[in-house]
């Protein structure tokens, strides 16, 4: 079977039910899974084809430990550059990243999309996005996140990362505690122009 004949939800179910998983349970996902999911991501839109991405799945107990260590300092170096120091300082949108914060080490996958090649960084979020989708056709789920340069020589280190490679997004994933979507977002009034900034189509309704 291919991987295309595999995401056999409906492109419109998936798009319309993704919204970030934080809560994850620890149960492993198959290696046909996984490959079905990076077989998905690697099909993505990039600049001049040049396909600058690697992705690195984090999939042994020690070494999500230990990257589960990192990403919690890189998490709460994002929130003391915006003035929060201690768990009662952090907003409530805040708090599911938090908890995601502390548990992201048992997390069965860890998917850290990286760039291979300097001013690249653009080029892997289709890839991501595609991740995602397909991991969601598979009642997988996961969130899009971002490590912080504090812990940069740490993460390289921890992944033998060559020279010109960093990682741009870090996406754990697994079976979702809850549910998939659906999100909410602004009305396409307030998102969408025709023609002009600022000239609102009459197919595109408030609400
Ligand atoms: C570029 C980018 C960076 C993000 N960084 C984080 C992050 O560091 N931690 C996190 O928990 N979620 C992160 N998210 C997930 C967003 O918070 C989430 O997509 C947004 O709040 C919408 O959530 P929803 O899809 O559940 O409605 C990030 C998303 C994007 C696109």
């Amino acid at each position: 079977m291919t991987t295309a004949n595999r995401l056999d939800i409906t492109l419109g179910e998936a798009i319309f039910s993704l919204r970030a998983i934080r809560r994850i349970k620890p149960d492993p996902i198959p290696d046909n899974d996984l490959h079905t999911i990076l077989d998905a991501a690697r099909q993505a839109p990039n600049g001049a084809n040049r396909q600058p991405w690697h992705f690195i799945v984090l999939r042994d107990a020690e070494v999500r430990k230990r990257f589960g260590a990192i990403y919690r300092v890189a998490w709460w170096a994002k929130r003391n550059d915006e003035g929060f120091f201690k768990p009662e300082d952090i907003p409530d949108h805040y708090k599911p990243a938090m908890a995601l914060a502390d548990d992201i080490g048992q997390v069965p996958a860890i998917v850290l999309v990286c760039t291979t090649a300097p001013g690249s960084r653009e080029s892997v979020i289709p890839a991501t996005q595609n991740l995602l989708l397909s991991a969601r056709a598979l009642g997988i789920g996961g969130t899009i996140t971002s490590l912080h340069p504090k812990v940069s020589d740490d993460v390289r280190e921890l992944l033998d990362l060559p020279d010109g490679a960093e990682v741009v997004y870090c996406v754990p994933l697994g079976y979702p505690q809850g549910r998939f979507g659906p999100v909410t977002r602004k009305p396409l009034s307030e998102v969408v122009s025709v023609d002009r900034w600022g000239s609102v189509p009459e197919w595109a309704p408030p609400g």
